[in-house]
């Protein structure tokens, strides 16, 4: 274990112990954290922040590459140890373990790819892959060389990949042929092809050979398998400065742009690993498997850097629950001895759906630990995940956080504090969440709703958006002066556990994936018969949440396929995960007097609601309000 026994709490009482006081001596709290990686050059003073700015910056001067601490420290202490196990798509192909030493050399035989490829320190690099070590391999790489890599998720469209590497200028895309997803092959490539048409910043890509589709590659294009060639595995980490950017990663925000959420070394490195030991309660021989994508936060601090900083063993997993049948999660489990299983709600719905004898014909003994993540549990979805997956003896931990927070936030420990069906619980150490009530101000009794706020930094916090500080200042640290905002609803009850109610701005969780309806709209818009749109949320038993999308047309006579032609254009522009359930086209929009859409409206008539919509004379058109319901679908 690399943290200090007394870091780890074994009880409640050792974590309320720990948790006052990393709120009453932060500073000291974390810089013991800190203590426990590896430093090039210890750090002059661990915070200095200013939330009006809003400027954070953890472990100041310290210096230090994450990868001597994902990689190095545990060749030396442990070479042979399984650091990746790859369990490819199909069952039958095969299995791949990666040793701590082997992606050492990995790792290092990649970074000086990327160095013979003219990338340095400071540069962007998109990563476009699916869920093949290679991915593992290519982030690991760029934080080797002090490369910023900026993932995006290998199920985004063209639009949404060149509007990514434009934003962040990055010089080069690391991708493959194609992926194997269930009986599909995805032919990624040219999915890359066509986003490159609109980038000019970049100067090469790199191809990764997993399909063997036989392309012909571009003159500034290069096999991956080549480039291993001219290389040795000899790479010596780059000093990183703590506050020197490690990733980029967007999320969906309430305006069309993409939000690149800025990750910085030292204090994600600190977090997510901490974070990591405390939440899952990892042993040293347990094998870890986290079911997300690396292009998805989860996957970053999760799958990469929170495991191997531990010296842990993480699978990584190729394919979907589906395939080759429902069953496929629960025979992972049984065929590597899994003992930390971390999942979203929405698979664990979409797999209760299926006979539980899918889940019984495997041995699930090794399981020690259950996991959610990315949007709110119901009861009927933890029930289902406690009784049938975790045979009633496994703890549940249901983890808040977000892309922005970089690590878990609020959730139970497995083993030290209790959980609760649907609340994500308690506090991390040395996070200090509120509640706000309607007039901004803190909610000190219990038994209440509120928005939620963090009122002191904690080391993971992102640094900015990238190229755009006045947006960060504006979406997180605006609405309540001196407090970070997420943008989440919570109620807290008796003993102070908080469950999370939800988004309270035009985000809305599908399945899991952060969407924000404005980029949905913009994209809707752009069909020539569409004169506006408005996009809400509403409740689904599988996904969370499905969209629902009003619709005003130019001529509602010209065109039959208007649904069809809309969510071509939406899968074209964001991709198929932003594909409204019901697209119903109205003759008008509820708005306010100042031309606001009354999206609360909107979303009481999509989740069902016939009648109770407040007062609604207030608006501009009450009328349209019974012409929307009259023509609901
Ligand atoms: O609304 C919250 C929801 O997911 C949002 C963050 O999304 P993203 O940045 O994509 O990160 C997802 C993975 C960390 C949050 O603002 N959310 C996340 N976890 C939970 C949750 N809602 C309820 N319960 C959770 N455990």
């Amino acid at each position: 274990m690399i943290f200090d026994k007394k870091l780890i709490p074994k009880n409640v009482q050792e974590y309320n112990e720990l948790y006052n006081y990393s709120i009453t001596k932060p500073e000291s709290f974390w810089s013991e954290v800190a203590e426990s990686f590896i430093w090039k050059k210890k750090w002059s003073k661990v915070l200095k922040y200013d939330f009006n700015k809003p400027k954070f910056e953890w472990f100041c001067n310290g210096k230090l590459n994450i990868t001597e601490n994902c990689l190095d420290r545990h060749v030396k202490n442990n070479p042979e140890k399984t650091a990746i196990i790859f369990e490819p798509n199909k069952p039958d192909d095969q299995t791949v373990h990666i040793s701590y030493k082997e992606l050492h050399a990995k790792v290092c035989s990649f970074a000086n790819v990327l160095k013979n490829n003219n990338v340095k320190k400071g540069d962007r690099v998109c990563i476009y892959l699916p869920m093949v070590p290679e991915l593992a391999v290519a982030v690991l790489a760029c934080a080797r060389i002090g490369a910023v890599h900026s993932v995006v998720f290998a199920g985004f469209s063209s639009t949404a990949l060149a509007a990514r590497i434009n934003d962040a200028s990055c010089k080069m895309v690391l991708t493959s042929d194609g992926s194997f997803r269930g009986n599909k092959t995805i032919d990624l490539k040219s999915i890359v092809d066509e986003a490159l048409n609109d980038c000019d910043c970049v100067d090469s890509v790199i191809v990764l050979n997993i399909i063997n589709s036989g392309i012909t590659l571009k003159n500034n294009e290069k096999w991956w398998h080549e480039e291993l060639n001219n290389v040795n595995d000899d790479c010596r980490a780059e000093i990183m400065d703590s506050e020197d950017p490690l990733f980029i990663l967007y999320t969906s925000g309430s305006t069309g742009k993409p939000k690149g959420m800025v990750h910085s070394c030292g204090g994600y490195m600190v977090y997510s690993s901490y974070t990591f030991k405390n939440v899952f309660d990892y042993e040293d021989d347990d094998i870890y498997w986290c079911t997300a994508d690396i292009g998805w936060i989860t996957g970053h601090s999760y799958i990469v850097y929170g495991p191997l900083l531990n010296g842990a063993t993480t699978l990584m997993f190729e394919g979907v629950p589906s395939y080759p049948d429902f069953g496929r999660f629960w025979q992972i489990c049984e065929k590597h001895k899994v003992n930390q299983f971390y999942t979203a709600p929405t698979a664990i719905r979409a797999l209760a759906k299926h006979p539980v004898q899918l889940v019984n014909k495997y041995d699930l003994s090794s399981l020690k630990v259950l996991g959610t993540v990315g949007e709110p549990i119901n009861e009927e979805a933890w029930d289902w995940y406690n009784e049938n997956v975790g045979k009633a003896k496994c703890p549940i931990v249901d983890t808040w956080w977000q892309t922005e927070t970089g690590g878990i936030m609020i959730t139970s420990l497995a083993n030290v504090t209790d959980g609760k069906p649907t609340f994500a619980t308690k506090p991390m150490m040395g996070i200090q969440p509120v509640l706000f009530d309607e007039n901004a101000k803190e909610l000190d009794d219990n038994n209440k709703n509120g928005i939620l706020g963090i009122k002191y930094p904690w080391p993971s916090i992102a640094r900015t958006i990238y190229g755009d500080h006045k947006r960060y200042k504006n979406v997180y640290f605006s609405a309540y002066p001196g407090y970070y905002f997420p943008g989440d609803g919570a109620f807290r009850d008796d003993e102070g556990n908080y469950r999370i109610t939800g988004r309270v701005d035009d985000v809305v969780i599908v399945s899991g994936h952060n969407l924000g309806t404005a980029p949905i709209e913009d994209a809707i818009n752009m069909h020539d018969n569409v004169v506006e749109s408005a996009l809400v949320g509403f409740p689904h038993d599988v996904k969370g949440n499905a969209l629902y999308a009003f619709v005003i047309l130019k001529d509602d006579n010209t065109s039959n396929d208007i649904v069809k032609e809309i969510n071509d254009l939406i899968a074209k522009t964001i991709g198929p995960i932003a594909k409204p359930d019901k697209i119903q086209v109205v003759s008008g929009l509820p708005k306010t007097r100042s031309g606001k859409i009354m999206r609360r409206i909107l979303r009481k008539i999509a989740s069902g609601e016939k009648e109770k919509f407040g007062d609604i004379s207030t608006l501009l058109n009450p009328e349209v309000v019974k012409s929307i319901l009259d023509g609901k679908i």
